[in-house]
């Protein structure tokens, strides 16, 4: 057996080591799970050989030193971290240690959802934002107000009784803005964020507010303190409160009876994590009483009455066997490591995406090492890092020549993605056609990746257009194709035709433009000839269209293969032209709505174009001339101001009735 002194002093070496790469340098080399592991290795160490604990051991300890560069603050009340559960066993410890501390009196948990991001606390004196602090290592934050005023979330003044006091809660990025972020970076051929957590943290603590402000961060809080101390006497109390101020409260959250509860919550969750629009890792549990929180106190490192619930890390370790290209659809090329199969959250995973060059060098990665990688909602896997370098390494190469047709590569200045430039590339035909044939685009139910294969392999079909003039005795050439399912191919085909102008824009598969473009494009011009022959101006006239989608669509249309491929479709008989849905004046004209709360699927853009597209106004703030105030989870005070003022109160269900009935 090892001796247990010198096991500890290595342990905490090398936590140390990982807590400075995790919290100040942001750039971990082992995986949460694997950090949690040591942690626990310590603590259970610790715990046999009390003697042999120092006050300035790991275990004792929440986070890391701020950096330099920002002046550091001392919190109120130290900001700890949450004794985790890994499954359903530690939670009903943790529950029978509560209920054994409370001496068997009634309590409740209160359950929210654990947002992966940042924590820190806002401060706020005379109803206004005052100040912004990360919690840093738990006692001293950096103070980051400027950066943290440019989160739309952050409330800069809020409503209610309370004057002066302190929020404290997570701020994330969610999934959206990350993957828009990434996809910036890599045009500007800038190495991209790991996971939304890590862009969140390098978009709050950059020395510049501009830089903070353009990443789109949102706050969501779940601690209100005055003075130091919790507001009200529940832990729901407070943030129904925080609600109400104009905070931005998660609405799921669940008031629970007892710990059965809590583990319905925290399975439901699991399974639904990926609609989410943000990364969660687990489920907050809290006692819902002050008082009762009181009672039950802290350990050195955090609160007795308070757990967080962990999902399985959807991260594992493998080695690379080899990393190969894929040619996409514009003919970029993407290098794709294989991997030595392996289990991630249940599903194996044998491939994961490198998205180019700069990123495999950004990694540092070479064939033969050892990676982390990471399932989240995408489809493909991805590479967080190299855990370790392989005995045997040997460096990637773009080729030169493309794998699959042999034409030339070409990288141009300032673009992350190197090209297949011969538009003849059966590869890029062949995803030109899957992306044609998609849900969602041309709906041809079908025209998968096998048919695709063959029909380009054999020739049948050397541009989507030719989709439209296969016959069944082409069909019956290829393997694995009957009678009936030639037929059925065929006739979803023939249905496509029926697709509406936008969708045969998605379809043309023009940089730039994916289906929400396509529609402003087509409300604005009214067909496709004109999109074609608009000047650059003029397609900067449609909604959301700026000068560099503006060229792309403009060079489609000037290239003379995509214009004998539209001629082609025209002739097939595909949707050239597209009348408005907008009724005339529509549904909701001359009336004035006010939204308020999280509603259950529209976000706030969302409701805002549907009332706007039905002719109707959205406005700030409820006053005499608001007609509906539509109402979701967690309303602000414009509901109480609707209420006061007898205004009708809809939720999404009833506008959405309201604009399709009327
Ligand atoms: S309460 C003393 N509630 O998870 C209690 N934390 O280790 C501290 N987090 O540092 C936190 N969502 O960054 C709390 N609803 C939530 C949370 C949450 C995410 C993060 C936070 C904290 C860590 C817990």
């Amino acid at each position: 057996m090892k001796d247990p002194t010198r096991e500890i002093e290595q342990l905490r070496e090398e936590l140390r080591r990982h807590e400075h790469l995790y919290y100040v340098a942001d750039a971990p080399e082992i995986t949460d799970a694997e950090y949690d592991a040591l942690m626990r290795r310590l603590q259970a160490l610790e715990e046999q050989h009390p003697e042999l604990v120092t006050p300035d051991s790991l275990s004792r300890r929440v986070g890391g030193k701020p950096r330099e560069g920002f002046v550091k603050v001392r919190h109120s009340v130290p900001m700890l971290s949450l004794d985790n559960a890994l499954n359903e066993k530690e939670l009903r410890d943790f529950d029978r240690r509560v209920r054994e501390l409370l001496g068997g009196a009634e309590f409740r948990y209160v359950t929210e959802l654990k947002m992966d991001g940042l924590s820190m606390a806002a401060h706020y004196h005379d109803w206004a934002f005052v100040r912004a602090v990360t919690r840093g290592d738990g006692q001293v934050g950096e103070d980051v107000t400027e950066n943290a005023r440019t989160i739309r979330s952050l409330p800069l003044r809020v409503r209610g009784e309370l004057t002066a006091f302190e929020v404290r809660g997570e701020t994330v990025m969610n999934r959206r803005a990350f993957e828009r972020l990434n996809a910036e970076r890599d045009e500007k051929g800038l190495s991209r964020f790991a996971n939304p957590r890590n862009a969140a943290a390098g978009s709050l603590r950059v020395l510049e507010p501009q830089i903070t402000a353009s990443r789109r961060l949102d706050y969501y809080t779940y601690f209100l303190f005055v003075e130091g101390r919790p507001a009200f006497d529940s832990h729901w109390e407070s943030l129904e409160a925080m609600a109400r101020m104009g905070f931005k409260v998660n609405a799921h959250r669940r008031l629970c009876a007892g710990v059965d509860e809590v583990l319905a919550f925290c399975a439901g969750w699991e399974t639904r994590r990926e609609e989410l629009p943000y990364e969660i890792d687990g489920v907050v549990v809290k006692v819902d009483s002050i008082q009762q929180q009181v009672a039950l106190g802290f350990t050195a490192k955090s609160p007795r009455w308070a757990i967080a619930y962990k999902y399985p890390a959807r991260q594992a370790i493998t080695t690379v066997e080899n990393i190969e290209v894929q040619v996409g659809r514009t003919g970029a090329l993407t290098p794709v490591a294989r991997l030595k199969p392996v289990e991630v959250g249940g599903v194996t995973v044998a491939r994961a995406t490198l998205h180019n060059e700069d990123e495999i060098e950004r990694l540092g990665l070479e064939i033969g090492d050892k990676v982390v990688i990471e399932r989240s909602g995408d489809v493909i896997p991805k590479v967080v890092r190299v855990s370790s370098q392989g005995s045997y390494r040997k460096k990637f190469h773009m080729p030169s020549h493309c794998p699959v047709c042999g034409g030339k590569i070409v990288r141009e200045e300032g673009e992350a993605a190197s090209r297949c430039i011969n538009t003849n590339c059966s590869a890029r035909l062949k995803e030109s056609i899957l992306h044609f044939a998609s849900r969602g685009v041309m709906n041809i139910d079908g025209v998968g990746e096998a048919l695709v294969d063959q029909l380009v392999d054999r020739g049948l079909v050397k541009s989507v257009a030719d989709l439209y003039d296969l016959t069944e005795e082409s069909l019956l050439t290829l393997e694995r194709m009957g009678r009936k399912s030639a037929a059925n191919v065929l006739r979803n085909i023939a249905n496509s035709r029926k697709s509406p102008l936008p969708r045969v824009i998605t379809a043309l598969g023009i940089r730039f433009v994916g289906e929400r473009t396509a529609v402003f494009l087509a409300e604005h011009f009214g067909s496709m000839e004109r999109i074609g022959s608009a000047t650059l101006d003029e397609l900067q006239g449609a909604e959301e269209v700026g000068p560099k989608v503006a060229e792309s669509i403009f060079q489609f249309f000037r290239e003379p293969r995509n214009q004998e491929l539209i001629e082609r479709l025209f002739a097939a008989g595909l949707e050239f032209t597209y009348k408005s849905t907008r009724p005339p004046g529509g549904p909701l004209k001359g009336l004035t709505f006010v939204v308020t709360g999280t509603l259950p699927h529209l976000s706030r853009d969302e409701v805002k174009k549907t009332i706007e597209t039905a002719g109707g106004k959205v406005a700030a703030s409820v006053s005499k001339k608001t007609n509906y105030l539509v109402a979701g989870e967690d309303p602000g005070s414009k509901m109480d101001k609707a209420r006061e003022l007898g205004i009708p109160i809809l939720d999404e269900e009833q506008l959405l009735h309201l604009v399709r009935d009327n």
